[in-house]
């Protein structure tokens, strides 16, 4: 008796524990909350604070910033253009973000993760080549054309690299929080501020000091 009361304790927590990981953003407790980016901020809440609602206006709702494309021109050849509460201020409390992602020939989204969601890709142009690496180490990769499409699940690491030498490729993403936050794993680790001790980075890629100092020196760190 007391072996299945457990069990089934186990079990309830198992699963409350599951849904409560899977949370995205918070629901939304009105139809929308546009964000209010002209107000000085006095105080601070899980999201921006909305203007009076009776002021919304169709245009809140709306955004050309993914319109144009990124400008590629930095060591790793990409550049993503995100929609934000400052750019498309109705997008405040929705749970979302939309993300243009530009990979120059050869360019390459570096192993990064977002903390605070799920990502899905889809490509619009060029050739991607996607992948993940769960948390047991599996990697999982595919090749996108146009119009393919490939899911990141959240926090975990991934990367798009655009094999090809001679066209640019893009891609669009929605994520499922307005503010998913982005760790790029080599660029965090070797040029945080303050930065990690030179010891550390030395046992944890098992490399020497002269390779700590080159690789902060390649990430611009
Ligand atoms: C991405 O593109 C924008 C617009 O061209 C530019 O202002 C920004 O500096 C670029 N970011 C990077 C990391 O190159």
């Amino acid at each position: 008796m007391k072996t299945k009361c457990s069990i089934l304790l186990q079990l309830f927590l198992g699963v409350a524990l599951l849904l409560g990981m899977a949370k995205s953003d918070p629901d939304p407790l009105q139809d929308y909350c546009i964000a209010d980016n002209k107000s000085p901020q006095y105080f601070f809440t899980n999201g921006a604070p909305c203007i009076n609602p009776d002021e919304a206006e169709s245009s809140h709702f709306a955004t050309s910033v993914l319109s144009k494309p990124g400008n590629t021109r930095n060591i790793f050849g990409f550049n993503v253009t995100l929609t934000n509460t400052v750019n498309l201020p109705g997008l405040n409390t929705q749970g979302l973000t939309l993300a243009r992602v530009d990979i120059a020939d050869n360019g390459i989204v570096v192993p990064h993760s977002h903390p605070r969601a799920s990502e899905v890709t889809i490509c619009l142009e060029g050739l991607i080549h996607v992948g993940f690496v769960d948390t047991s180490k599996r990697l999982y990769t595919r090749t996108l054309r146009a119009g393919d499409a490939f899911v990141f699940p959240k926090g975990l690491i991934h990367y798009l690299y655009n094999g090809s030498p001679m066209a640019r490729a893009v891609a669009v993403s929605g994520l499922n929080s307005q503010n998913p936050g982005a760790q790029l794993t080599s660029v965090a680790t070797f040029t945080s501020i303050p930065e990690i001790p030179d010891e550390v980075l030395k046992k944890a890629f098992q490399i020497s000091e002269p390779d700590v100092i080159k690789i902060r020196r390649n990430l611009g760190g």
